[in-house]
């Protein structure tokens, strides 16, 4: 018996190779994995450690990719060690946990949705385009071109990070988390003094963070500034900026019951983008001026609510005006 098995060996292998295939399709293809999913739209990023199908070479890339979104400004910042293209701030700072974290302004729904028709430009925009206006607006810099080996690798690195979200849709957790609108306008006074109990010890007194000795990248990013966002930036709309800080600030210890109330976020909102910052200029944004979002702070406008109201609120009027309209 032993002899005979061991003649055949070729053939056994062979057929233990072949029931390890079946089995491995019918894990992967089993229809109650797929209903789970479907259920539920929580979306769980991808794992380097865990994805097997990737390519050395584009393993390499999305690798890079990863490296460039956390710490851009070591590769691109004033003293980057490839170009020298930005403010000295990295996109994780905004797009936390390089782009995974739900609340956390995460790059989930990017594969998704893109292209996409935008009213900001008026246009359909590419990933290339979207990661450009952060590069000119909340990096206050330019973008590498679009064929260079750091673009690739972000692009690369976004689009394995949603490659499993189906078309069209956003997962749970996607973008900013906006909190409700006030009664009153937000006010930069009484955000001084929240700020001053919250963010302060990190962001400091003035307001342009901390570096690392070295002075490569921020351990504390700026908020405002000559080294922070242009007001062109995302954050520089009041909804973004008490969104994202809402769900996020301050750094890892906001829980469902410390987090800032609906006042504090938006008065801190209206505090920081109160002080100076870069201005950018000639921006063509929203060249339909009726589709320009409530708290859009630059006129000419489709209403005749000021831009002071338009920047700090109360939105609920304007927003009332144009139901009516
Ligand atoms: C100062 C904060 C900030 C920094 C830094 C920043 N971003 Fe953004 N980014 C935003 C905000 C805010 C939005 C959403 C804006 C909106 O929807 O109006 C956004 C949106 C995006 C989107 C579209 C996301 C979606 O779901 O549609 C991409 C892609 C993106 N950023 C890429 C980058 C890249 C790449 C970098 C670094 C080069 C970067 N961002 C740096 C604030 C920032
Ligand atoms: C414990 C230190 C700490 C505190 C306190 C803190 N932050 Fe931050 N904040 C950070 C760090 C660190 C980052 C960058 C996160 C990253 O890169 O992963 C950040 C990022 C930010 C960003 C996006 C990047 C930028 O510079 O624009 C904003 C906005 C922000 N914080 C606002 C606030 C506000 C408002 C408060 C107070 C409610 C606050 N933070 C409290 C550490 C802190």
């Amino acid at each position: 018996m032993w002899r005979k098995i061991h003649s055949d060996w070729p053939a056994y292998l062979l057929a233990l190779v072949v029931l390890l295939v079946i089995v491995f399709k019918l894990s992967t293809n089993h229809p109650e994995k797929s209903l789970i999913a479907l259920k539920d739209s929580t979306w769980h990023p991808p794992s380097l450690y865990l994805d097997p199908v990737k390519n050395k070479r584009e393993r390499e890339l999305v690798t890079y990719g990863k490296e460039l979104i956390s710490n851009t400004s070591t590769y691109l910042g004033p003293k980057g060690t490839v170009m020298q293209i930005s403010n000295g701030m990295n996109c994780q700072n905004c797009h936390l946990n390089a782009g995974t974290k739900p609340d956390g302004n995460n790059f989930s729904a990017v594969t998704a949705n893109y292209p996409l028709y935008r009213e900001r430009s008026g246009e359909v925009e590419s990933i290339y385009k979207r990661v450009r206006d952060c590069f000119e607006r909340s990096l206050n810099g330019s973008a590498p071109d679009s064929n260079s080996r750091e673009y690739q690798a972000i692009h690369a690195y976004i689009q394995w990070l949603g490659k499993t979200v189906a078309k069209g849709t956003h997962p749970k957790g996607s973008g900013i988390r906006k909190p409700d609108y006030l009664q009153r306008a937000a006010d930069p006074d009484k955000g001084k003094k929240v700020y001053a109990i919250h963010c302060e010890r990190c962001h400091r007194n003035n307001g342009e963070g901390e570096m690392n000795p070295e002075h490569t990248a921020y351990i504390y990013p700026p908020l405002w500034g000559k080294h922070s966002y242009n007001t062109g930036a995302g954050l520089y709309r009041l909804s973004n900026f008490a969104g994202f800080i809402q769900s996020n600030m301050p750094f890892n210890e906001v829980t469902q019951h410390n987090k800032l109330t609906d006042e504090e976020a938006w008065d801190i909102a209206a505090y920081v983008n109160s002080q100076a910052r870069p201005i950018l200029k000639e921006s063509h944004d929203w060249p339909d001026i009726s589709k320009k979002p409530v708290d859009h702070p630059f006129g000419p406008y489709a209403d005749n609510f000021s831009e002071q109201q338009h920047k700090y609120g109360p939105f609920l009027p304007i927003l009332l005006a144009r139901e009516k309209n």
